[in-house]
């Protein structure tokens, strides 16, 4: 059952649909010179192939990166702002909802998500951020702890690495308590609650901020043919949830964020300060008085430095809400066996609290 759903409609790219005035782009052209123009605030329209508009992106690199030669963190979100900007004056042309140039992707979100209107000009780097999420969506992603391929819709956020699902797994063959009611805050793609139904829950609430999750956990759930168990609300948090759960799960963003967020998949990654705190408050109402409570977290943050803060601790500390009946903890994989990582990120660990209301006279 899906309760918001028919209102919200999916973010997508911004497009073009009026008549512009951009230099057209064919592979004889110079491209340094095209590439001037561009940065000076021209709009280049790729002509003919597909990777002419490549071509066109590599050469802004190179120029940018003769611009942007400081390594320090600052001189390199310079380099990438200014990138990011320049990319996207250079566009491709959609013509009956598929590119015009030759030899270029078929990319089925044109048409998915642009159903109102079938011919509009696009950003190049738009069209590869599109094409990657095809892919993705067309071949799905083989989730073993499931048993089943999940295919994640456009700007949903989907796990590339597993440990955490691994450990949710383990914890859930050992959970002894009620299988009525479950809470998944932030379902992402799905796989949360779809563990939860795997494992004999009779209804699980999914909400998301992110619509295009909700949008794409719903079309998966007709697909699986479990949609009668799961109600998807878009909003944040608890948002439309008016019963207490024997369990809540919330696989949270892992890093605080230094920067305004945007909607969509930026919230996947980074939380605001008063996330954790807004969610323990409302947690305490919505667990049922002998449920639990699972957070799946990482010491990501502590391990590259960013914060010494950890927000679940922190909610134990100063807080006499929950009390911890568990902390299980499993070393992340890295993502190649070929690739040995001697980086920091080698102390990775995923983390799973398991908390209860605290009794009264504890
Ligand atoms: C790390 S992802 C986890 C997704 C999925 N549960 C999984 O385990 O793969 C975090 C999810 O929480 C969502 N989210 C972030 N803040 C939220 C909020 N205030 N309310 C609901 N969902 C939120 C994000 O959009 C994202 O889909």
């Amino acid at each position: 059952m899906i309760d918001n759903l028919p209102s919200i409609r999916p973010d997508r790219p911004n497009i073009i649909t009026s008549e512009i005035e951009a230099i057209s782009f064919y592979r004889k052209m110079n491209t340094q010179e095209t590439v001037v123009e561009m940065l000076a605030g021209k709009y280049v329209l790729v002509e003919e192939f597909y990777s002419n508009g490549l071509q066109v992106l590599s050469e802004l690199k190179r120029n940018l990166q003769l611009r942007y030669k400081e390594k320090s963190f600052q001189g390199q979100r310079d380099y990438r702002s200014a990138f990011r900007e320049a990319s996207h004056r250079l566009l491709l042309k959609v013509e009956d909802n598929e590119l015009v140039v030759r030899k270029s992707p078929d990319i089925g979100w044109l048409k998915n998500l642009y159903p109102d209107v079938s011919d509009f000009y696009i950003s190049f780097p738009e069209v590869q951020g599109l094409n990657s999420s095809w892919q993705w969506y067309q071949k799905g992603i083989v989730i073993d702890i499931l048993h089943l391929s999940l295919h994640p819709f456009y700007g949903t956020y989907f796990p590339t690495r597993f440990d955490h699902l691994v450990l949710f797994d383990k914890w859930l063959k050992t959970y002894k308590g009620d299988r009525k009611k479950a809470i998944d805050i932030g379902v992402g793609s799905g796989v949360i609650s779809f563990q939860l139904i795997q494992s004999g829950f009779l209804n699980v609430f999914a909400s998301d901020t992110n619509k295009n999750a909700i949008i794409g956990v719903s079309q998966e759930s007709v697909r699986l043919g479990i949609n009668d168990k799961i109600t998807l609300s878009y909003g944040d948090l608890f948002t439309d949830c008016d019963f207490q759960a024997d369990l809540i799960v919330f696989n949270p963003p892992w890093l605080i964020a230094k920067h305004k967020l945007e909607e969509g998949i930026d919230k996947a990654i980074y939380y605001e300060e008063d996330l954790f705190p807004r969610f323990f408050e409302q947690a305490e109402k919505h667990l049922a008085p002998k449920g639990k409570l699972v957070l799946i977290f990482s010491n990501l943050a502590q391990v590259i430095g960013e914060n010494k803060l950890h927000p679940i601790r922190e909610e134990l500390e100063k807080n006499k809400r929950f009390s911890k009946e568990q902390q299980l903890q499993r070393s992340v994989k890295k993502s190649s066996k070929k690739t040995k990582r001697t980086d920091s990120r080698s102390n990775e660990k995923v983390e799973l609290w398991v908390l209860t209301h605290k009794e009264k006279n504890e």
